[in-house]
């Protein structure tokens, strides 16, 4: 496992599914699939008020590990209508640690679909916390199309005055607020993204609470063109979908929420690059996404960012979730881009 080349061919859409993976090999091997239906490809069904069903058995969901070696971890309400809730992992230390960086997290799932109790994610949320000797805080943020955005960047925003307000022990005894990174995957890294423009007008609401940067994994962007190109282009359909079922009703798909490019880009950036946060940008050649994430990259770049790439040659997109040796290097990068905040 640990050494083995994906075939860029070899394309995962959803790290987590992997039931996708046969048919999806069949999708990109044929030249145009033009009967892809998106909704069966996700394996969700739309009803008719306009939710969907997300069947359990390509979606399941464990509760925290209580036999985990490497964290302690548990869920815990934001606010008392339960939604959004987070689901929190502490290292395990023969010694207490009373000043642990926190590393709030986004999932992935195109904003749909998955759960930060999937068993893949838990298991890579405990290794993060453990590698990194971080205190995370994933949140499960309020899914589209029954919330629509910006109803996820706004429970990520509500994750980090959580975290602010230290109202949890572990944040209060184990935890050093001051110390902040927001980390995501995939639409996780979109979140992030929009949560970091919107966190720096916040500052001084969130104060003691300190961001110190953002961790971009394989991003999902969009914009006006296509966001695939070559055998995975006719994902194009599912990625529509996507989009539909996520932005507000009514907006184009070419917008500021998705495309980071938009309108020569949001004016907060410029506050993103004076507060000093660094952004580490993880990616891979064989991620079907690839194109739109280094157009962004170079973007930041030319905004004068303080971004950071890692971007490796071959495997898949979800490729950092779903294989411990991409991950390890994943962590290692971190550390090296916050290593004045990361110091175990
Ligand atoms: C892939 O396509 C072939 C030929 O169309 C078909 O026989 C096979 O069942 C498909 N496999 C999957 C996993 O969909
Ligand atoms: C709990 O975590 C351990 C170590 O990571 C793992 O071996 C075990 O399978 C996990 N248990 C469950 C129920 O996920
Ligand atoms: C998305 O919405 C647009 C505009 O309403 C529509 O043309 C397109 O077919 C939709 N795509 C999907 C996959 O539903």
């Amino acid at each position: 496992m640990a050494s083995m080349k994906f075939p860029t061919k070899c394309l995962l859409f959803f790290p987590l599914i992997l039931t996708i993976l046969a048919s999806l090999q069949n999708y990109s091997s044929q030249a145009q699939t033009p009967t892809l239906n998106p909704y069966d490809f996700l394996h969700i069904i739309p009803n008719p008020d306009g939710s969907i069903t997300r069947p359990k058995e390509f979606f399941p969901t464990v509760p925290p590990n209580t036999s985990s070696p490497l964290t302690f971890s548990k869920d815990v309400p934001l606010n008392p209508n339960k939604k959004p809730w987070v689901r929190v992992y502490l290292p395990k230390y023969s010694k207490p640690v009373n000043d642990l960086p926190i590393v709030v997290f986004a999932h992935g799932g195109g904003f749909v679909v998955q759960s930060t109790a999937s068993p893949p994610l838990d298991s890579f949320l405990s290794n993060t916390a453990s590698q990194l000797a971080a205190l995370v805080v994933s949140v499960e943020f309020r899914l589209a199309p029954e919330h629509r955005l910006p109803a996820a960047y706004d429970d990520v925003l509500e994750a980090l005055f959580w975290v602010k307000e230290k109202k949890d022990e572990w944040v209060s005894k184990y935890g050093d607020v001051s110390r902040c990174v927001i980390m995501g995957e995939s639409s996780g890294g979109n979140i992030v993204y929009n949560v970091g423009l919107r966190a720096s007008d916040l500052v001084r609401e969130l104060e003691p609470l300190i961001i110190r940067g953002l961790v971009l994994i394989q991003p999902f962007f969009g914009g006006v063109n296509p966001i695939t190109t070559g055998v995975a282009g006719n994902l194009e359909i599912v990625f529509d979908l996507l989009w539909n079922l996520s932005l507000p009703l009514g907006a184009p798909l070419n917008n500021p929420y998705f495309n980071p490019m938009f309108g020569g880009g949001s004016s907060n950036l410029e506050k993103i690059k004076n507060l000093g946060w660094r952004v580490a940008f993880a990616g891979c050649d064989g991620d079907f996404m690839i194109d739109r994430q280094v157009e962004v990259f170079k973007f930041f770049k030319k905004r004068k960012l303080d971004v950071v790439g890692d971007f490796c040659k071959g495997y898949y997109h979800g490729v950092f979730i779903g294989d411990p040796t991409q991950a390890q290097k994943l962590y290692d990068f971190v550390r090296n881009v916050f290593s004045s905040y990361m110091r175990y």
